[in-house]
């Protein structure tokens, strides 16, 4: 395995593997690595000759006070379970090389950047979409693979991709839970004892909503999806809810009277506890209405 610091180096390396024909993919991470990244480097292996890991905790996309200079690193760690992970190079680049003095250039991605996350990091979607962008061109890998963790973030990269027509593929990996039921994530390090107890309280408020999604398949509204998650939450007095939503997954504008049927929702939430904030989110793309009826056609046919 290769590990690299320098846009020069990896571009060398970009220019041999395309010269030999040989597919490249790429999993984009702020290092710090759980089985959530390397469910993302597991499905890359699978799927592109040569597997590019890059670490590189992102200045652009932390806000003024958010926690850029406290975000945990363990470059060597990540190094290894990486190698272990059958990765073929980690490109780890410092800020100065990848904003070197006179960089000015931004992404700006209008809508699905508006609510959510958002609404509450101001800035934040445009350091992604312009730190991904730049990684894209410098690696030339064919796939990117992203989390369904980061549920916005895959819209943004979605519509990045497609309004500039980068050639990369998006492959998005589900999201990788511990057997509580809370997301794997770089910033469950922060939790007390207490609080980490609490916080498998974010699946359960999405679990709630799933529930009544299923059990009102033909008027289940914006609003009561919203407010059962909120219920949830209320019962834990550690969790502070920061939103929730029961949003169109591909424009994430809010639902506010029915999901209209045959239409999926993205479920999301974002919770403090104390300094620390969790999301989570559920993507529930089928009606229920709609499984229960191939269920009966399929099994009238069997
Ligand atoms: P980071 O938070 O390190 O996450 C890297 C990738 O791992 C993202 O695509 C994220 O969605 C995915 N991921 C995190 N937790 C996961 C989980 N529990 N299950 C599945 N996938 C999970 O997201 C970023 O870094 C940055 O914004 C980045 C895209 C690298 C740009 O700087």
């Amino acid at each position: 395995m290769e590990v690299i610091d320098t846009v020069a180096q990896m571009v060398r390396w970009r220019d041999r593997w395309k010269k030999a024909g040989r597919g490249i993919g790429v999993v984009p991470t702020m290092g710090y690595l759980h089985a959530g990244h390397l469910s993302l480097v597991a499905r890359a292996r699978t799927e592109n000759e040569i597997v590019v890991a890059t670490i590189f905790v992102n200045p652009l996309q932390f806000g003024p006070t958010e926690d850029f200079s406290r975000y945990p690193r363990n470059f060597e760690r990540d190094a290894a379970v990486l190698e272990k992970a059958g990765v073929d190079l980690i490109f780890a680049p410092t800020p100065a090389e990848m904003y070197p003095a006179g960089f000015d250039a931004a992404i700006e991605i209008s809508g699905v950047t508006e609510g959510l996350e958002g609404a509450v990091r101001p800035g934040h979607f445009r350091g992604v979409a312009t730190v991904v962008a730049k990684l894209f061109n410098i690696t030339g890998a064919e796939r990117a693979y992203f989390g369904q963790k980061d549920a916005q973030q895959v819209a943004v990269i979605q519509k990045l991709v497609r309004d500039l027509n980068f050639p990369t593929q998006i492959v998005v990996v589900p999201t990788v839970r511990e057997p509580d039921g809370l997301a794997l994530s770089s910033r469950n390090v922060y939790l007390s004892e207490a609080e980490r107890a609490a916080a498998p309280v974010l699946y359960r408020a999405l679990n709630a909503a799933h529930q009544l999604w299923e059990d009102q398949p033909t008027h289940c509204t914006g609003p009561a999806l919203r407010q059962t998650m909120l219920d949830v939450l209320a019962d834990e007095p550690l969790a502070q809810a920061d939103y929730v939503s029961a949003a169109d997954p591909a424009t994430l504008r809010e639902y506010e009277t029915d999901v209209p049927v045959g239409q999926g929702v993205l479920l999301s939430l974002a919770v403090r506890f104390d300094h620390t904030r969790l999301i989570d989110n559920l993507l529930v793309t089928i009606q229920p209405g709609i499984v229960t009826a191939r269920r009966v056609l399929s099994g009238g046919s069997a």
